[in-house]
């Protein structure tokens, strides 16, 4: 099954009328949307801005609302609250198949019995192209994804990377200015699918296209994505950059569901304005750290950082730029290119990693250690 539409404008065609958004639309604004299934609450309030031309990824866990979210864009489903638009237009009773997008699904959906030239030519046909036309669509798709020579050929004489390719060519053949893509490389294993990965950013670029990404897997979403929309329970948790996501999460979900985090949990005891605190962790472990929403004296305060940006010396050792408290290695885990610790001190346990490429200290297990840190590493949670 492949979605469909037209060129941009037909929501001229809604009974209702369109609705101007802004002067400068966003690919896809979603407004105060949410959905139900009977007393399932699938969506829960979203609000998000698409830009034209961005690549976006929705990630989160099983029953988090990507796909749901995905299909009330499509016009697959309808929200039961809130405004979709779609280039500025209010398309949330429009069809799927009068909206200006294509979708790509998991199970690539190629017709078995059609060449790849006709499952490529399929919307264009739909849409009443004429001979020509079509030709040169499915000429410059096939070409946009290297399959030019493979016209002829039917789904099932192709590998499952070529078959993606042909799916994503039918998606693309029309001219959509946006496309949607549903976990498309989950059939794919681990070294095609990074291959098509690639292939696909790049074919984004090159064409200009506006791209909404659902994935769960976080290297997907950090390597493919110029932006990233965490979401969980049917709510979004953060929209920010690959980078911002991974470095600044703003709670304790994204970032243990984004890469390896150490949770600290600690009580102010002492600010130093304008930004800076004194904590307490447990009985007798007191550290420096970043307080910049000002968390008073006495309360509780939660800190995460990952596990490559603690640093570790030998016992006592001490580096001006670091804190660094004494620290015992209870376990130690080679990884190929990394070592991986668990280290305990006072309460905490907390894992560490070190690349093992350059002259880092690698101590063993049962040693004793310093691990350190600056304070700007430490990143305050919102829960
Ligand atoms: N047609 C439906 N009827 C009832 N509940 C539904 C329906 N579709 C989805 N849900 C529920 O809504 C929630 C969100 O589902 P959705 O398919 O959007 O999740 P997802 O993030 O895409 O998950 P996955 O990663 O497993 O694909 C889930 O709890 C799901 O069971
Ligand atoms: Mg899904």
């Amino acid at each position: 099954m492949l979605s469909i539409i037209n060129r941009q404008g037909t929501g001229a065609m809604v009974s209702t009328g369109p609705t101007l958004d802004r002067l400068t639309p966003s690919a896809v604004r979603l407004a105060g949307i949410r959905k139900s299934y009977g007393a399932v609450e699938a969506v829960s309030g979203i609000d998000l801005e698409v830009r034209t031309g961005e690549f976006l990824t929705l990630l989160g866990p099983s029953g988090s609302g990507k796909t749901t979210t995905l299909m009330m864009i499509a016009g697959f489903e309808r929200p039961s609250v809130g405004q979709v638009y779609i280039n500025g237009v209010d398309c949330t009773g429009l069809p799927a198949h009068r909206r200006n997008l294509s979708m790509v699904f998991q199970n690539y959906a190629l017709f078995p019995h059609r060449t790849v030239a006709r499952n490529v030519a399929f919307p264009l046909e739909m849409r009443r192209r004429t001979r020509a036309q079509i030709e040169q669509g499915v000429a410059e798709a096939l070409a946009a994804v290297r399959l030019t020579g493979f016209e002829d050929r039917l789904p099932t004489q192709l590998s499952g990377g070529q078959q993606q390719r042909v799916a994503l060519a039918r998606a693309i053949g029309f001219g959509p200015s946006i496309l949607l893509m549903d976990e498309p490389l989950g059939a794919l294993d681990k070294n095609l699918r990074e291959q098509v990965q690639l292939e696909i950013k790049d074919l984004q670029r090159r064409l200009g296209v506006s791209v909404i990404y659902v994935t769960h897997d976080q290297h997907e979403a950090l390597t493919m994505s110029d932006r990233i929309v965490v979401m969980n329970q049917g709510r979004i948790e953060q929209v920010d950059t690959p980078e911002t996501i991974y470095q600044t999460p703003k709670s304790r979900f994204v970032a243990g569901f984004l890469g390896a985090a150490n949770f600290i949990e600690a009580e102010v005891i002492e600010n130093r304005p304008p930004a800076m605190s004194r904590v307490r962790v447990g009985d007798d472990l007191l550290l420096t750290a970043e307080n910049p929403a000002g968390v008073a004296v006495g309360k509780p305060i939660t800190f995460a950082i990952r596990p490559e940006r603690i640093e570790m010396l030998p016992a006592k050792g001490s580096d001006p730029r670091l804190e660094t408290f004494a620290a015992k290695i209870t376990q130690a885990i080679f990884m190929g290119d990394s070592t991986f610790y668990i280290a305990e001190a006072s309460r905490l346990r907390l894992q560490v990693k070190v690349a093992n490429g350059g002259r880092a200290y690698r101590p063993a297990a049962g040693d004793e250690v310093a691990l350190g840190w600056a304070p700007g590493d430490l990143v305050v949670l919102a829960d």
